[in-house]
């Protein structure tokens, strides 16, 4: 199949594309470096050092024979997504090409607007430049957990059945954001669910928790072939800031009282989901939601799995519960519905002893690259003078 993975040079683009590549896809990424600027400006970067795509592309084709294609662009440029599109005719968009962090969004008003720009005319871009060149491809676009927020009731995937007054209907879940980037996500599934309803397109909206991991089979093979592992408070999730901070012999910390419990999954998983989404694509005119996590942890829960594993290795570990940076609820119910993937065959890989040991040694390896200014959280969610 012919597959465009849009933000290629990302934590998920890249094993995706290379993923996809090994088995005898067509395979072109987008992508316009942001990220990479993004990390400048807060001042992280990723632990293990990242080559540039085209080293990346070059190695990997030396290794597997196979090519895959660059369009560097933005897609925020409406020329430019209508002429990759026109150009590589894809079958199938895997649309990473976003920002994916909520502390960067709430930095204040110049990044709220910036992430909302870029995610939500971003994927406008797409949506038209696939009614006008490839109106039969299939969608499949990142979405997150983050968009329910915390209800106190079962979340479903994606659409609700309700009955008011006496009538039934078919609904979107209702969503409740956790910061500006999660209402990007919003603002895209409303408007891919529009284009679906209204020109016919086909889209699988895949609502994912926070992913965990550094390897696949295809990052394993060459050292350059790695991808990106953020510790830090803007791009770094939890588990990784949490490891991090076990190696460097500092306090793991979760955020207040530490009940906040999401649904987690493996990179490897990851990319299984949307290969499941690639074969098994949506209906003509169908917006799909999938909620896509295998595991549910709190952050104290996932902050003693570390500790644990940490102490078999010969670490000391502390955790102190530090200040919440965020608005969010800290004790809540929790039980969303993610049944979709595994009818579709998922095998999740949990988050087991195996798992942290590896990313703990990993970590290990590059302890004397870590940046301890990175790790606590300046970025609040409450009003600032400035902002
Ligand atoms: N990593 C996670 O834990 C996680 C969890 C849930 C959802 N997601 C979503 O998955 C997607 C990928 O996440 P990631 O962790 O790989 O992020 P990432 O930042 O590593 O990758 C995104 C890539 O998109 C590119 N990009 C962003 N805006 C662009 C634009 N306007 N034009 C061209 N390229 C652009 C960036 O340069 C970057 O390389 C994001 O949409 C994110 O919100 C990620």
């Amino acid at each position: 199949m012919k597959i465009l993975v849009l933000g290629g040079d990302g934590y998920l683009g890249w094993p995706t594309a290379m993923y996809f590549s090994n088995r005898n896809n067509e395979v072109a990424v987008v992508d316009n470096f942001i990220k990479r600027k993004w990390e400048m400006e807060v001042g992280a970067s990723p632990l293990i050092p990242i080559a540039n795509l085209h080293e990346r592309v070059k190695v990997w084709k030396d290794i597997s024979g196979n090519e895959i294609k660059i369009y560097i662009g933005d897609l925020t440029n409406d020329r430019f997504v209508g002429k990759v599109f026109a150009d590589f005719r894809p079958e199938v968009i895997v649309h990473y090409g976003e920002q994916p962090s909520a502390p960067f969004s709430m930095i204040g008003n110049e990044k709220a607007v910036e992430t909302q720009v870029n995610n939500v005319v971003g994927t406008l871009n797409v949506l038209f430049s696939m009614k006008r060149s490839c109106p039969n491809s299939h969608l499949i676009k990142l979405g997150t957990m983050g968009e329910y927020g915390t209800p106190n009731i079962d979340i479903e995937e994606g659409w609700i059945n309700i009955e008011h007054k006496g009538r039934k209907d078919r609904v979107l879940f209702p969503k409740r954001a956790g910061s500006f980037y999660h209402l990007t996500k919003i603002h895209d599934s409303n408007n891919i669910e529009f284009g679906c309803r209204v020109w016919g397109l086909k889209a699988t909206d895949l609502n994912q928790g926070p992913v965990y991991g550094i390897e696949t089979e295809e990052t394993k093979r060459h050292e350059l072939l790695c991808t990106s592992f953020h510790y830090d408070e803007v791009f770094g999730t939890a588990l990784n800031r949490f490891c991090v901070q076990a190696v460097a012999g500092t306090a793991v910390t979760p955020y207040g009282k530490g009940g906040q419990t999401r649904g987690y999954i493996n990179i490897i998983d990851t990319i299984r989901c949307i290969e499941l989404a690639v074969l098994n694509p949506a209906e003509k005119g169908e917006f799909r939601v999938f909620n896509q996590f295998t595991e549910v942890f709190s952050v104290n829960e996932l902050a003693a799995l570390v500790k644990e594993q940490g102490e078999k290795m010969g670490l000391s570990v502390k955790i102190e519960n530090i200040q919440n940076p965020r608005k969010e609820a800290e004790e809540h119910y929790y039980n969303p519905v993610h049944t979709r993937l595994l009818d579709l065959g998922l095998q999740p890989h949990k988050l087991d002893n195996v798992l942290l040991d590896s990313m703990l040694k990993r970590i290990i390896e590059f302890k004397d690259k870590i940046n301890l200014d990175v790790i606590m959280p300046k970025v609040r969610w409450e009003n600032k003078p400035n902002n």
